[in-house]
């Protein structure tokens, strides 16, 4: 009998791509099924992730968090959707194919549920995963689904530590082992062991992360991001470079260019093409997050350097010099105007920025505390709000602009009139 599973795994591979953000639904119900026949509790009330098993090049997530990546539903469709076009294709050119699942989780989400569309004789499959308990999840499926006869191994093991020299290649190797930025989880050390399992012809899966660096204007407001380079591409060439190394190395540099005021933030942004067209871009899952380096001001004319560390954390880092920066000493005067003719912000916003430059710290602030707070009530709407938006803020026209957006007050000269009497007031009464 045909399993409920199987009619929403067709579902997902037969909708046109631009369906895909509303069968939300659909994958909602594929991971309820899953987790009854798994008896997962996805999320229980007090989880800490205490079962994720922290390695020497990385994170292997616990068999809970493993299960909760299958929510993502952007992300599952367009994985599944990707290995059901690599398995055709490959089976395409040959008679039979091998696939190596790395790090399967307790549903074997991006193989396990596509078998019942092809036969053992044309698939067989190899599964590991570091997570006892999520294999012995996953056997309950491979049984319900009836798919045991696909599956030539399975086996409990660090994919690091997995002997390659005595496996046969393989025609795919899949593996979904990282977060956004190739951080925290070991997907980069996973494909640099288990490159020389690939067939010439083979694909591993995702085909490409690809890693983008642009300059932005945080908080935006409609300005394009700065495009400044790739800093990397994890794929099957980068694989076997990685492989060929006895220490991995992977570092690089971009140049910074001269770019308008407002372009003071790093972002860096994560692209999966999973196989083919079926590509993960920015914000279709928590793979695809930016990062963003609120402030970083790098300064034009030098470099942005980076390296990637493979360790129990791996993850990028940067390095580059800075362009302008604040310093106490040149703190604005209480009455110096902005562009806008109010007195006091200029010197909130450069508190502000001192405190993000770690250069005062938070205790600083509080010395002004209800000058502060009576700016934040008088131009923007409550002082929790101007807090974060002046820390926020890389440039004072970003203040400034986003005050004339919300800011409608008829009587503006006189409310700024107004405020800079009080302010008066309280340095009388304070000094
Ligand atoms: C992010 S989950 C993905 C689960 C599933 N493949 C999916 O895409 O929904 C990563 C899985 O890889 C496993 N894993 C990570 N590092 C591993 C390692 N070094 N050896 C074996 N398994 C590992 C984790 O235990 C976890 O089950």
């Amino acid at each position: 009998m045909s399993h409920k599973i199987n009619d929403i795994i067709d579902q997902i591979l037969n909708a046109p791509e631009h369906q895909l953000p509303s069968l939300k639904p659909l994958v909602d119900e594929l991971v309820c099924q899953l987790c009854d026949i798994t008896g997962i509790e996805l999320h229980p009330a007090f989880f800490q992730d205490e079962h994720a098993t922290e390695t020497p090049c990385g994170k292997a997530v616990s068999m809970t968090t493993a299960a909760q990546c299958a929510e993502e539903f952007i992300r599952t469709q367009v994985f599944l959707r990707g290995v059901f076009q690599a398995i055709q294709d490959q089976l395409k050119t040959q008679d039979s194919i091998r696939i190596l699942y790395a790090g399967t989780g307790p549903f074997g989400l991006l193989v396990i549920p596509l078998l019942h569309q092809f036969t053992p004789g044309k698939v067989q499959v190899c599964l590991l995963d570091i997570h006892q308990e999520s294999l012995d999840a996953l056997q309950k499926l491979i049984e319900i689904l009836a798919v045991d006869g696909f599956i030539e191994n399975q086996q409990c093991t660090d994919i690091l530590q997995w002997p390659i020299e005595q496996q046969q290649p393989f025609d795919l190797i899949i593996s979904e082992t990282m977060k956004a930025m190739l951080d925290q989880e070991p997907q980069v050390s996973v494909f640099r062991h288990l490159i020389p399992l690939l067939k010439p012809e083979g694909e591993l899966i995702p085909q490409k992360v690809q890693i983008k660096a642009w300059l932005t204007a945080l908080p935006s407001y409609n300005a394009h991001d700065f495009y400044l380079g790739e800093i990397f591409i994890l794929d099957c060439q980068q694989a076997y470079i990685l492989n060929q190394q006895k220490t991995p190395f992977i570092s690089g540099s971009l140049d910074i260019p001269e770019s308008p005021e407002v372009y003071k933030s790093l972002k860096f942004t994560t692209d999966i093409q999973v196989y083919g067209d079926h590509w993960l871009t920015e914000y279709q899952c928590s793979l695809n997050l930016p990062r963003i380096i609120t402030g970083a001001n790098p300064k034009p004319g030098t470099q942005l350097k980076y390296q990637y560390e493979i360790k129990q954390y791996p993850k990028f880092i940067f390095d580059y010099q800075r362009g302008e920066s604040f310093s106490i000493e040149h703190l604005p005067d209480y009455f110096e105007l902005s562009d806008l003719g109010i007195p006091y912000l200029k010197r909130c916003w450069y508190k502000s920025q001192l405190i993000k430059q770690k250069q005062v710290t938070e205790d600083y602030l509080k010395e002004e505390y209800e000058l502060d707070q009576l700016l934040f009530n008088t131009f923007l709407s409550d002082p929790k709000e101007g807090s974060s938006l002046l820390y926020m803020s890389c440039s004072m026209e970003y203040v400034e602009h986003y005050i004339v957006e919300n800011f409608h007050a008829p009587d503006k000269d006189k409310k700024i009139n107004d405020f800079k009497v009080s302010l008066k007031k309280i340095l009388n009464r304070t000094s």
